[in-house]
Formats: structure tokens, sequence, C-alpha cells
């Protein structure tokens, strides 16, 4: 069975892009392939050298991804500071990656230009700290989205390179992973494009009820159909766009007749909107916060997810030892 790694830093909650675009996909991911899932709190250090709870932040992405149903039974759900393994494997692609590779990559210098004064080795090596995630499990397939490209082309080349000096076989070089039909683009609610992490955009998975109907209320539209049939703008293109994602087709067809004779009203369409979308997220929601409250349990899922992501990384630093020929 492949193996499938995905990671996450833990910068704040989850919200319906997230939901849609990749989490529910994992959740079916994880009955076809080896899947690990982890949160990447050592990578959040790069740009936040002091966060305000870190354990905290990594239990709120466990307790989402659960809500969502990533079953730890299933796949391996775990914290990248539990496994110390990763950093040796880091240090040894340290070794062999280069200062022109790393100051090339597109999202070390848009960091450095955000914070001048701190343009330190770990945001400059945040790459092969990827890599060791990566390939500690020597994993297949990465979903990533297009602003991870560089990082993924420098995990394949600390692969191949490591393969070529040790005259090695020991990495696969790791692929992006692209979801298939079933992972969708939902718009923000600011008509530009794809949902983001902003307040005025998206919707959070742990939104209440009535946050998330004012958000839907608040979506930004135009001035309503001016002629018959008339091709939709983008804003309402993405209202209906989101409506085909949480509402059925007919409803849908509705609004789109409506549309198209020119009697469409936005806040009723709003409030249906608003009313399919708390269908969906209030049971994933009252999920969230069972599982938030029991930080017992999310600590002891993460337990059991190091455990299993030890024995797998330690097994890959093994052989990487015996090849480098260092003691074992
Ligand atoms: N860089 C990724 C991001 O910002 C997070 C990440 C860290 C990651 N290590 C990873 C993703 C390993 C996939 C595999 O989205």
């Amino acid at each position: 069975m492949d193996t499938v790694l995905s990671g996450i830093r833990p910068t704040g909650n989850l919200h319906l892009g997230n939901y849609y675009g990749a989490v529910r996909s994992f959740v079916k991911m994880q009955y076809e392939y080896n899947c690990l899932f982890f949160i990447a709190d050592w990578h959040s250090l790069t740009t936040h050298p002091t966060p305000e709870n870190i354990q905290n932040s990594a239990r709120t992405i466990l307790a989402e991804y659960l809500a969502c149903g990533l079953d730890p039974e299933k796949a391996t759900i775990y914290v990248q500071s539990d496994v110390p393994e990763t950093l040796e494997l880091y240090l040894y692609f340290n070794m062999n990656t280069y200062l022109g590779e790393l100051g090339r990559v597109t999202t070390f210098k848009e960091k450095a230009r955000q914070q001048p004064d701190n343009v330190n080795a770990g945001l400059f090596t945040y790459p092969t700290l990827m890599a060791a995630d990566i390939l500690q499990h020597r994993a297949k397939y990465v979903p990533v989205g297009k602003d991870q490209e560089q990082n993924m082309e420098i995990a394949r080349k600390c692969a191949r390179r490591f393969n070529n000096i040790y005259k090695t076989e020991l990495f696969p070089e790791p692929q992006n992973y692209y979801f298939g039909a079933e992972a969708l683009k939902v718009p923000g609610l600011d008509g530009t494009g794809k949902m983001g992490k902003s307040d005025g955009n998206c919707i959070y998975l742990c939104d209440e009820e009535k946050v998330v109907r004012k958000k839907v209320m608040r979506a930004v539209t135009d001035n309503g159909p001016q002629a018959l049939n008339s091709e939709k703008p983008e804003v309402i293109e993405n209202l209906f766009k989101m409506m085909s994602i949480v509402s059925d087709a007919e409803t849908v067809k509705y609004f789109d007749e409506k549309w198209n004779d020119c009697t469409l009203r936005y806040g009723d369409m709003k409030k249906q909107l608003a009313e399919d979308m708390v269908k969906v997220l209030n049971p994933i929601r009252e999920r969230i916060q069972e599982f938030s409250a029991n930080t017992e349990l999310l600590d002891k899922i993460a337990r059991q997810g190091a455990e299993r992501a030890r024995e797998s990384a330690s097994a890959t630093l093994k052989e990487v030892r015996k090849i480098i020929g260092f003691r074992i």
C-alpha cells in the first residue's frame, strides 16, 4: 500500500475551503492508502518564534481533523515535534542541499521580505525539514497546494541526491498528490476567488450557527440580474458555486431560474444557502466541541500517532545511519 503524507502548520482553525478542498478527501484516502497526517509545529517556529500556546494550537487542528472523520485507527495522526527522528534526517539533508537552491525558493524570499529582522536559518532550511518530514516515512504521495511545488522539488532532490551519493535506492521520489474531482474549490465570501483565512472571507468549521448565518448574509453581491438569461458576474457565480457545494441540485436550479428571469432576490438565496451550510456544519462543530473538551483523549491519540510515526521514521533512520556508516 502506497504511503501518503500530509502536513499542516497549526496556525488557526480549519475552514470550509480546507474541508471541501482537502480534508474530506483525506477521510476517503485513509481507507485506500497508508496515510499519515501530521501537524507541523516546528515549521511554525520559522515565522512565530514565541507561540502563544503551541500545544493547544496542535490540539485544535487535531480536534478538527477528528471531527471531520479522520480515524486514528486507520491513519497515523501525529504532531511533528513528537518525532525527534525527523531532525536527524533534516541534518543529513542539510549537508547535501546548497545555499543557492534554498535561496531561490519563493516562499523563503517572501517571508524574508515580510520579516527582515528574522531571516533565520530555520526559515532558510524550511524545505529540508519538509523533505525530512516526507522521506522519513518514504512517502510516495504528498497532497500540497501550488505554493508548495518548490518545496516538493527540493524534497525530490534530497531523495535523489542521497540515493546518488550513497549509491542506494532507499528513498522514493515523492510526488505531488492531486485530489480527484471530489475536492472542490470553495469560493470566498468577499467575491474574490478562493476561500482563505480572513474574517470577511471565510467560514470556519467551528463557527457558531449564528455566525455562519451572519457571514453568509454579508457575502458580497451586486445589484441583481439586469437582463433575462444574462451571464453571471464572478461574485454571483461564486454564490451559486457555494450553493452547489452545500445545497441539493433542485435548490440550485430554483435560484438559477430566478436569476434567469430576473426575479432573484439575493437575501432569499443567502438565507437558503446559510440554512444548507448550517446543516453541513452543525454536526462537525458539535464534534469539534466534544473533542476539544477532551484534551486527555486528544493527547492520547497524539501519543499513539507519535508512536507509530516514530516506528516508521526510526526504521528509515536505521537504514540511513547504516548507509552513511554510523553506528546503529
Ligand atoms: N509547508 C507546508 C505548508 O505550509 C506544511 C508542511 C510542512 C508539509 N511539512 C510538510 C506539507 C510535509 C506536506 C509534507 O502547507
